[in-house]
């Protein structure tokens, strides 16, 4: 109030070099904005100044207005650089300390692969489930009932020999073939029916290159009212092509006791037969054990050696391969 006119202007002047020399002194952002509110904010030093203005006279006026605003545009222009020169430098340090090497070699995730067998499992399944076929399921641990029994095994007959079982126990034994589920599926379900059996299957087996004690299994069987051994053939054929493309193929008659006739299948492996499933028509007898009529329905049945397909399929001379974990022969597939 008592600042006389002249005094203003010195005070404007005052305040200019005042707020120079701070701003340059300035370190951070905070001190920048606490100068700030201190010269340019409502209650700052500026509107103070002004606050002086209503008692210079009319000439005086317009001259120490426009001095003021001069005054405040310089301030704020002296404000911005501060503000730009301290983020410049705040991104300057945070880049020398926070290196970062784009060019680094990143860290090795390894990859983990599909097995050859599940891999060809899956293969099959898909072919069968395009054929219209269902899956289904059966234990490992079975009776002598589902394993044999009810595929018209008699208790002495020597196919079960072939199977050198392992037993357990309770008199229990651990499934020679998914045959068994052909016995399970059927006594749950009417036909006509179409389903596929994947698993695996023990043998007291001596191992070798094609044979091992435990290995997989997948069975697919079909009944209906007038099923032929034509669309056995003709069902294999067209498996078979859809896993392999062209390639050679051999039936042969056999002998199982839960088909008649029966034939096993051989495809070409390292220039020679390896034999990879067994078939037929389901036996009269096994038809009657699940309750269904052999005058009314037939069917055929066939069981798959998973391990050989897939030796077939990549050319694979030895069984144990596929079970030794050398993630040098793994790596392949
Ligand atoms: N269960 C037979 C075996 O393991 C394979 C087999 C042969 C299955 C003929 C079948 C079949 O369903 O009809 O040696």
């Amino acid at each position: 109030m008592t600042a006389a006119p002249t005094s203003l202007e010195t005070d404007l002047m005052a305040m200019k070099e005042a707020a120079r020399s701070a701003i340059a002194a300035a370190a951070t952002l905070d001190e920048l904005e606490q100068l700030r509110i201190g010269y340019l904010g409502k209650k700052g030093q500026l509107s103070k100044v002004l606050g002086g203005m209503g008692k210079l006279s009319a000439e005086e006026r317009p001259r120490i207005g426009a001095l003021a605003n001069e005054v405040k545009e310089l301030i704020q222009t002296q404000l911005d650089q501060g503000k730009s020169a301290l983020e410049t430098a705040r991104i300057k340090a945070q880049l020398a300390t926070e290196t970062l090497d784009v060019t680094m070699p990143g860290i090795f995730q390894p990859q983990g692969r599909i097995h050859p067998i599940n891999s060809i499992i899956d293969r099959i399944v898909d072919i069968f489930v395009g054929l219209g076929y269902t899956v289904a399921d059966g234990p490992e641990i079975e009776t002598d009932y589902y394993n044999f029994e009810a595929l018209n095994f008699l208790p002495d007959h020597p196919a079960r020999d072939m199977q050198d079982t392992l037993y357990l126990p309770n008199g229990h034994l651990m499934r020679t073939h998914t045959s068994n589920t052909q016995i399970r599926y059927m006594q749950a379900n009417e036909p006509p029916l179409r389903a596929v059996a994947i698993g695996r299957c023990y043998r007291r087996d001596t191992v070798d290159a094609t044979h091992a004690a435990v290995f997989h299994q997948i069975e697919f069987f079909a009944v209906d009212t007038d099923i032929t051994f034509t669309d056995l053939r003709g069902t294999i054929k067209v498996f078979l092509e859809a896993l392999y493309g062209e390639i050679p193929v051999r039936f042969r008659p056999s002998f199982f006791p839960f088909t008649e006739p029966s034939a096993e299948v051989d495809v070409e492996w390292q220039g020679k037969w390896l034999e990879v499933l067994g078939c037929g028509m389901i036996d009269p007898n096994v038809l009657k054990s699940v309750g269904y009529d052999p005058e009314i329905y037939s069917g055929f049945a066939a069981g798959l050696g998973v391990e050989r397909l897939a030796m077939v399929q990549h050319q694979i001379d030895d069984i144990r391969r596929l079970y030794t974990s050398d993630l040098r022969f793994l790596r392949q597939f």
